[in-house]
């Protein structure tokens, strides 16, 4: 397993559309980059990851919502605080599909490992079906809500060379490029 670089904007890469993983690319090196792409989105730290951020242009998305599990034993942070520590529920998403987007939308602050520092609310249909293969190239058909539904579609938008920024006004895109350039000056 290794840590792979992780691309930011305004890399011209993460516009790139990506390619549907073939039958016969089912193999060690499909496996190997999923493992590649869990080791990195656990470093940076971050909750999802498209192949494309890794600069593979592949339909290949990784999910850990790392959400506290309160089954568990609260752990005193650096700061004193007690909190659940996070439950790992690995994800992968091969060629995923978006079958029945809801209607009804749900807001989400949302963040991106190709755009550091820069959150912003984004509406997205509240639930959907996800219809994708996993590492065998089994099929599987599924239904999303919450998180899970919000993270699938801002990673299936960068199988799109879309980021969650594009979603914006262009003066709200305009205004967190020009804070991301800033704050990449004071680095
Ligand atoms: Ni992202």
């Amino acid at each position: 397993m290794a840590i792979r670089e992780i691309l930011e904007v305004p890399d011209p890469r993460l516009k790139t559309v990506s390619e549907p993983v073939e039958p016969h690319e089912f193999d060690d090196d499909l496996r190997s980059l999923v493992e590649d792409m869990f080791e990195t989105m656990y470093a940076a730290p971050g909750i999802g990851l498209a192949a494309i951020q890794v600069g593979v242009p592949k339909r290949v998305l990784v999910i850990d919502l790392q959400e506290p599990d309160e089954d568990a034993e609260p752990v005193e942070g650096e700061d004193g605080v007690e909190r659940y520590p996070a439950k790992n529920d690995p994800r992968t998403f091969i060629n995923p599909v978006i079958l029945d987007p809801a209607e009804e939308l749900s807001t989400y602050n949302e963040g991106c490992l190709s755009v550091p520092e820069i959150y912003a609310d984004v509406d997205r249909p509240a639930t959907c079906t996800v219809h994708y293969q996993d590492l065998d190239g089994n099929e599987h058909t599924e239904q999303l809500e919450g998180l899970l539904a919000t993270c699938i579609q801002h990673e299936m938008d960068h199988l799109e060379g879309i980021l969650f920024i594009d979603h914006l006004s262009r003066l709200k895109r305009q205004m967190a490029l020009k804070k991301l350039k800033k704050l990449r000056q004071a680095a």
